[in-house]
């Protein structure tokens, strides 16, 4: 099966706010999936149907073939065991330190013994770049050392999937640029399906295998970047226009220093 995750006729409300309208689309295995779009469009809420953590009204939500919105709390849980997540406050626990926080998935969800741990922390501190900030504080560290806090913890039980909401807001411009860079690295090594929202357009798109552009309640599918701006959907047009600037030409080198 190629696709990770497919909306088949989704529909999503709120009282009479229509968010998503009868969506149909696929989100590729082992690839990275921007979804675009204004704020307010529904790029959260798609996320957290993704995750089951909200249904939708009609349609189906399938996780590798399998309907999430219709599973029991065990069947879920078992499906998102197989989810890592980073999303935009990075989620750390403040009284917790460095070594606590990424150690926190194996020691609340696995059975593995010390030495074990230990040994999975480790390996994940040279990884991530935060070997001698063990005993820090999130408060104590840069803005893009808790993302990579946040990105080592979310891989600690190595998921098939990676959503990410937002993931560089608040960064300055270099630093975003070093974390998709690291988001690159990682998931061509790893090899995970990746979803990002991002309105960090077009900067995120050197990452981004294929897009999803959110508007108006649909979800239109791009096999790259630059097809965005083959588009003669009004919409589109205007979108590519305001973020993409006149030409785009995603450089995926720049990626891999
Ligand atoms: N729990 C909720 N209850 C009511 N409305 C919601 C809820 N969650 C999201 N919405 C509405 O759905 C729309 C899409 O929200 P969201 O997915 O968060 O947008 P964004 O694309 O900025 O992430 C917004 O208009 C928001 O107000
Ligand atoms: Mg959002």
């Amino acid at each position: 099966m190629n696709a990770v995750i497919t909306f088949v006729d989704v529909v999503k409300r709120f009282g009479s706010q229509v968010v998503l309208d009868k969506v149909n689309v696929e989100f590729s295995r082992g690839k990275t999936t921007v979804i675009a779009g204004g704020s307010g469009q529904g790029k959260s809420v798609s996320l957290k149907l993704i995750l089951g953590l909200m249904q939708p009204d009609s349609g189906q939500i399938l996780v590798d073939g399998v309907d999430i919105s219709r599973l029991g709390r065990k069947k879920l849980n078992q499906v998102r065991s197989q989810f890592g997540v980073l999303f935009q406050g990075g989620a750390l626990l403040d009284s917790m330190t460095v070594w606590e926080n990424v150690a926190l998935p194996l020691t609340e969800r696995t059975t593995f013994a010390r030495d074990e741990v230990e040994r999975r922390v480790a390996q994940a501190l040279v990884q991530f770049d935060l070997v001698g900030h063990e005993l820090k504080f999130p408060a104590q560290l840069s803005g893009g050392m808790q993302k990579r806090v946040g990105l080592a913890r979310a891989l600690m039980l190595q998921p098939s999937i990676m959503l990410f909401d937002e993931p560089t807001t608040g960064l300055d411009p270099q630093i975003t640029m070093d974390i998709y860079r690291l988001f690159f690295k990682t998931q061509k090594e790893l090899g995970y399906s990746s979803i990002i929202v991002s309105h960090d357009i077009p900067k995120v798109f050197n990452l981004a295998d294929e897009v999803i552009i959110l508007s108006n309640g649909s979800m239109l599918k791009f096999y790259s970047p630059e097809d965005i701006q083959h588009s003669t959907d009004p919409e589109v047009m205007e979108f590519a226009s305001k973020t993409m600037g006149q030409v785009y030409h995603s450089s995926v080198e720049m990626m891999a220093v």
